[in-house]
């Protein structure tokens, strides 16, 4: 049985209903899935927050993020996902693709973003570990206002 790993991280929770979407989605296709949330231990709450967290992502800063639960040595695939940052992936993920390259294999990747598209996203993942077997960018209105979930069913289908 295919094993996929999804990990992402969500300030405000649009990345994380993605995640739990493309999640339910591979259960109903019999894969066995397990969903991983990256957790920035820097605080990245109200305006300031906001603010350093664009700064950061822009100097493509690294964080610390709390220990994980699923290494992804032990998956098939990889769904990895970020908000769009300032055109960039978040700290969190940074840190987290940077400290388990070694363990991915073949990856997929998808964002969200408020409009801008992913800009650099892709090509900061890219530039990690390599070239993704698809990629996913969704606006966060979209996502909001629930008309995402075909576009991740097709993208579900694609990489089965
Ligand atoms: C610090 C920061 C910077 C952002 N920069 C961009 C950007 O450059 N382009 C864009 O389209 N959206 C940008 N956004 C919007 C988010 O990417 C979008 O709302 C996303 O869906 C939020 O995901 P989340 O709820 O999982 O955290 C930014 C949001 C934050 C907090």
């Amino acid at each position: 049985m295919m094993k996929i790993l999804i990990s992402f991280y969500s300030r405000t929770g649009t990345t994380r209903k993605v995640a739990e979407v493309m999640k339910n989605a591979l259960i109903e296709k019999d894969v066995e899935v397990k969903i991983e949330e990256i957790i920035d231990k820097k605080n990245r709450d109200g305006k300031i927050g906001y603010i350093i967290a664009g700064k950061n992502a822009l100097m493509k800063k690294k964080t610390k993020i709390e220990e994980v639960s699923y290494h992804p040595e032990n998956f098939d695939i990889l769904i990895i996902g970020t908000p769009v940052w300032a055109g960039n992936i978040t700290p969190a993920i940074r840190t987290y693709l940077e400290k388990y390259k070694d363990e991915i294999d073949l990856a997929v990747f998808f964002c969200t973003h408020g409009g801008g598209g992913e800009s650099n996203t892709f090509n900061n993942m890219r530039e990690i570990i390599g070239e993704p077997l698809k990629v996913l960018s969704l606006k966060d209105k979209k996502i909001e206002e629930g008309k995402h979930l075909n576009d991740i069913f097709n993208f579900i289908d694609d990489i089965l």
